[in-house]
């Protein structure tokens, strides 16, 4: 698969080495320009390429927007019409600035970004995980079920069974949390938020924060 990168800092290298380890070619962006990337992608290999940021919107299957939230305003949202976006973003404010919507609860994180990109189809995933377990825990030899489980919310299951392949094949449980309102359940602040479980044991607590009472 070709997957673009808008984010070249700590999570979108972590995943982005992940999945050439898993034999899929990607391409980076960052806001100083593809120049200032060559030492990145020498380090990823030659499935690595450093490209502008409107390349890595359209490069590829999928495009994952890994940046601080509060730039995710500054993209082109155009250029996200008719692509599936992997949301990793969480909302701090002491980095981010305060978002009226999210302070409120009126909106999850994801829903947030769904709005400011509204062509795209928005996945939430690896918002959960810390960079250095991205890069360091996936065990694709391991039982199913068994594995540091990673939580998905999305509106469009096509979208997110796309990202479910890619999970599975880079070592890590997909669990399925349900619409992109479920993020809700894992995003910065919640109980699940940054949890160390297995699949099967995150998705009977995320069914736990589901069930009524
Ligand atoms: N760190 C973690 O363990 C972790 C875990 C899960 C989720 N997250 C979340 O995932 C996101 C990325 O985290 P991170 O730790 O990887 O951040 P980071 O190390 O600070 O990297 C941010 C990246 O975004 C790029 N960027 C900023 N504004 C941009 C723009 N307008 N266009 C294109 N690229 C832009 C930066 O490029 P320049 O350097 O050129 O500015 C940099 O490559 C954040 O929302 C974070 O909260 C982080």
């Amino acid at each position: 698969m070709k997957i673009g990168f808008v984010g070249a800092g700590n999570i979108g290298q972590a995943l982005a080495g992940d999945l050439v380890a898993a034999g899929h070619e990607v391409a980076l962006s960052n806001s100083r320009g593809p120049e200032t990337l060559a030492d990145v992608v020498a380090s990823l290999g030659e499935h690595a390429q450093a490209v502008g940021t409107e390349e890595a919107i359209a490069f590829g299957d999928l495009v994952v927007v890994t940046i601080p939230l509060r730039a995710v305003s500054d993209l082109p949202a155009e250029a996200f019409d008719g692509r599936i976006v992997v949301d990793t973003c969480n909302y701090y404010p002491a980095r981010d600035g305060q978002i009226a919507e999210l302070d409120d609860d009126s909106l999850t994180e994801s829903e947030l970004v769904a709005r400011l990109l509204p062509g795209a189809r928005v996945v939430k995933a690896f918002n959960s995980i810390f960079f250095k377990h991205l890069a360091e825990q996936g065990d694709a030899a391991a039982a199913p079920g068994t594995r540091r489980g990673i939580p998905v919310a999305s509106d469009h299951p096509a979208a997110k069974q796309l990202v479910e392949e890619l999970i599975d094949e880079i070592g890590f449980d997909f669990v399925d949390a349900g619409p992109l309102a479920a993020g809700r359940d894992f995003q910065n602040g919640a109980d699940l938020y940054g949890a160390e479980l297995t699949g099967d044991a995150l998705a009977a607590a995320l069914g736990r924060t589901e069930a009524p009472g």
